[in-house]
């Protein structure tokens, strides 16, 4: 069978992360006779340099006409001018958006291997497997008003957090339902103490709840919500969030696991079913590391990741998803680590190595 993907490296080290990802989905592809067809285009600050926009109406179409679509990184201090028109992320923002990418699953897996290798302590981190659910396309990230302005008293900005009811209610469900399929708890985080759209956002959930009665769900604020990830890690199954509240939790979860360099994520554009495949967008959720571009250090693992859940969720091939999993844990056990991860008796390898020892254990 043939799959379309449309590949958007971006910038920094996205380029060198998503050509180890496209080399093990090659691989895969060898193994299990599938054609994996790779068709590149432009984001972020690339596009902007080539076409002085961050998302092309081009780069968009190419993406809807595949079956997913894998993604480096956006941004970098070339375009980061405060008052510049264009910025990388706005291409990112727009994609999520144009393609109605509205639950952004991250899970987040402590492997037994790398559980020494975090700032927490083994015993807190051991035995995390939770999975953050973060609405992608509204709150403050899209809301208007959403501007800045110069006013007779100094300058002023805006940024909205606005909810729909139906955007509130297709995120929890998609939260239930995950949770059904792992431990059956639903964490529900929100900051309801304070905001009012928090306050619409635990009715709906407190109202959602009989219709999964098998699922134990729970409302947390979101400050306490920070606290308890890295006090009582291993208590929480499916967490589910708004954009923002999302966007900082789940780099804070990313430590859980020892590094940003090994989370992935996907992007999708409705619940994801066991059966049927479902668009998505696949991407690490760490950013563009300008610092770590061109040197051969990043950690491609994030991205490989990112590329078995869309072998999984787009393209329902799940054991093909799996012996990527594995391949990975393999080249963990076997010791090689990047630099960022590296530790004592381990191996050190850059990003190409890293990818190479992957693609040759699928
Ligand atoms: C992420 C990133 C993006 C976000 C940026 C690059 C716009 O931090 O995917 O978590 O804030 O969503
Ligand atoms: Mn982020």
């Amino acid at each position: 069978m043939k799959y379309d993907i449309a590949v958007l490296p971006g910038d920094g080290i996205g380029p060198e992360v998503v050509a180890e990802a496209a080399r093990v989905l090659q691989a895969v592809g060898r193994r299990y006779g599938h054609k994996f067809a790779l068709h590149y285009g432009y984001v972020g600050g690339a596009s902007i340099d080539r076409y002085g926009e961050a998302l092309t109406k081009d780069t968009l179409k190419l993406c809807k006409k595949c079956h997913a679509v894998l993604l480096g990184a956006v941004g970098g201090p070339k375009w980061d001018d405060p008052l510049g028109k264009v910025r990388p992320e706005d291409g990112l923002l727009a994609l999520r958006k144009e393609l109605k990418l509205f639950a952004n699953l991250r899970p987040v897996k402590v492997l037994p291997m790398l559980a020494n290798h975090t700032t927490l302590k083994p015993e807190v981190v051991r035995g995390v497997d939770l999975l953050v659910v973060r609405e992608l396309t509204g709150g403050l990230y899209f809301g208007r008003p959403k501007r800045r302005w110069q006013t007779s008293r100094g300058r002023r900005a805006v940024d909205t957090m606005s909810y729909s009811e139906m955007e509130i209610e297709r995120i929890l469900r998609v939260g239930f339902e995950l949770a059904r399929r792992r431990k059956k708890k639903l964490t529900s985080v929100d900051k309801a103490n304070v905001l009012e759209s928090s306050r619409l956002w635990r009715q709906i959930a407190t109202e959602l709840g009989p219709q999964y009665p098998d699922i134990q769900l729970e409302h947390q604020l979101v400050d306490s919500c920070s606290m308890r990830l890295i006090q009582r890690p291993t208590e929480f199954d499916v967490i589910v969030t708004e954009n923002t509240f999302g966007d900082i939790l789940t780099d804070e979860a990313s430590m859980l696991a020892g590094s940003m360099g090994m989370l992935p994520s996907a992007s999708l554009a409705g619940i994801p079913k066991k059966s049927n495949s479902i668009f998505g967008l696949y991407e690490p959720i760490h950013g563009s590391s300008p610092k770590r571009a061109g040197l051969n250090m990043a950690n491609p693992i994030a991205t490989i990741l990112s590329s078995a859940l869309m072998l999984r969720y787009s393209l329902g091939l799940k054991k093909e998803a799996e012996s990527i999993e594995k391949a990975v844990n393999k080249v963990l056990n076997d010791g090689y680590r990047t630099y960022e991860i590296m530790s004592d008796d381990m191996t050190k390898v850059g990003t190409r190595e890293m990818g190479d020892l992957i693609a040759s254990r699928v």
